[in-house]
């Protein structure tokens, strides 16, 4: 069976006061239009539909070959956007799934009960309700007597005594193709505000005396639906917390769950412990037993195992396993710290791998550099890596103990076991076991080294 999802994503969103596209407004670090498809995956069989109009270009662009898109133009309501579907779906596809790009809390399983509700009735469709005490401008689900879903009724439209109605349409529905595209074709346009209505097909429908099903779910956040901002916040919070309690259950502790940031798709190990005001962005995999925050920024970073980050920056970063970072320490693109590696307060690395056992204590800029195992960089340490023009590259070998305060003006290169005085400004390369102390750096001394390998 051919299951198809058709997606709504056309409207202005005028609502969100904004010059983005409302479905690109981020939610948990993705787009509202992302967490929907997610959800939609798990029922579908076919690639998504998505219907497109305002912002079309900025969306289409987004979605890329994740989906087949569709103009709507002019937008003429829910039942002309679904209309715009017709052209790539009739006779190709069993059942459709229609939502609104807008709801991006509804999940994969709610879909499916939808679907499965679809697949044992004989009627039409099926579609999804939810019943609240706080209507927020919903349509309401106006049922007879028996039972049976009548009408849906917009809230601008309805009576007083359907005002009351606590029963809502969420904007999900599961749809016989064969019946949907004729019967979309008979909703008449809305004298008030000129648009097609979707929710008119109940009305169809039950002119025909076909049965619609309403499949009736109690998670009220599954259904939060943005309009504006102050949705958008609302949404957010519940994403959170749908995310925070799912790294939770996986074996994750974190102190204040309330004020821990953890962006859709991060990954993190079991036996990690998250401290308040942590943030973890993007593309970012974890491992098990680390210590992270507080205040701690992590962004499109691979961390090992064991590893203690304590109030640190960090973007594009790799950290192998016990790795002791912070605080105020800062990684950014292309830093790599093997195992055992310290990185004291106020340092900052980039495009540099700093091996296994480093110790960079206190307040240095390491760029463009390789750095041995077990070398220990003084406090106050500069790879003077940038010309003006080019960036040149520093590399220092095992065993080196540079001095506080060292200047290592690039391209440069420090042999094994070699050593540094405080102060130093070296411009050339030194030679293994060799101290080299003044500016310009001159050797004085060769040196013994007691763990050197033979
Ligand atoms: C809609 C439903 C309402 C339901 C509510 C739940 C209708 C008529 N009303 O109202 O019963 O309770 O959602 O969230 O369907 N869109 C287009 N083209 C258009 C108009 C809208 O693609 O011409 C898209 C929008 O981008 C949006 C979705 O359809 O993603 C819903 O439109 P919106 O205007 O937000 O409908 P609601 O007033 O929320
Ligand atoms: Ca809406």
């Amino acid at each position: 069976m051919k299951i198809t999802a058709v997606l709504l994503a056309a409207g202005q969103g005028t609502r969100m006061k904004s010059d983005l596209p409302k479905v690109l407004h981020p939610l948990c670090g993705k787009p509202m239009l992302w967490h929907v498809l997610e959800a939609l995956k798990e029922v579908t069989t076919e690639p998504p539909v998505v219907v497109v109009g305002h912002g079309a270009e900025a969306v289409t662009k987004y979605l890329g070959d994740t989906a087949r898109t569709v103009l709507q133009e002019p937008q003429l309501g829910t039942g002309h956007a679904a209309m715009q579907a017709e052209s790539l779906l009739r006779g190709d596809t069993d059942l459709v799934i229609l939502t609104y790009a807008d709801m991006p809390l509804l999940r994969g399983e709610t879909f499916k009960r939808l679907v499965e509700a679809q697949r044992l009735t004989p009627g039409p469709f099926s579609l999804l309700t939810v019943r609240a005490e706080d209507p927020r401008g919903f349509g309401r689900i106006v049922r007879k007597p028996d039972g049976t879903v009548e009408a849906i009724v917009e809230e601008y439209v309805a009576t007083p005594e359907q005002r009351q109605i606590k029963e809502l349409n969420v904007g999900a529905y599961c749809f016989n193709a064969g019946w949907l595209w004729d019967a979309l074709r008979r909703i008449e346009k809305n004298p008030k505000k000129g648009e097609y209505y979707l929710t008119d097909l109940v009305e169809i429908a039950a002119r025909d005396n076909l049965p619609v099903q309403a499949v009736t779910h109690d998670d009220f956040t599954e259904t939060i639906g943005i309009n504006t901002r102050v949705h958008l916040s609302e949404a957010e919070a519940a994403m959170r917390k749908r995310i925070n309690q799912m790294h939770m259950l996986n074996g994750v502790s974190m102190m204040n769950p309330a004020s821990t940031y953890i962006e859709a798709g991060v990954q993190i190990g079991r036996d990690t412990t998250l401290l308040p005001n942590t943030y973890i962005h993007g593309k970012t995999v974890i491992g098990e037993r680390n210590f992270i925050g507080p205040n701690t920024i992590i962004r499109d970073t691979t961390i090992g195992n064991g590893c203690r980050i304590l109030a640190s920056v960090m973007e594009g970063a790799v950290l192998e396993d016990d790795v002791d970072m912070g605080p105020f320490a800062r990684l950014r693109k292309g830093a790599h710290l093997k195992s055992h590696v310290h990185m004291g307060n106020f340092g900052e690395v980039k495009d540099s791998v700093l091996r296994e056992g480093v110790k960079m204590g206190h307040f240095s800029y390491i760029g463009n550099a390789d750095i041995g195992a077990n070398t220990n960089i003084g406090a106050g340490t500069i790879t003077c890596n940038y010309d003006g023009d080019k960036k040149h590259p520093t590399t220092i070998g095992e065993d080196v103990f540079i001095g506080s305060d060292t200047m290592l003006v690039a391209p440069l290169t420090l042999g094994d076991g070699s050593r540094t005085g405080a102060g130093a400004v070296v411009t050339k390369n030194v030679p293994e076991d060799t101290l080299v102390v003044g500016m310009p750096a001159r050797a004085i001394r060769k040196l013994e080294r007691k763990n050197k390998k033979k």
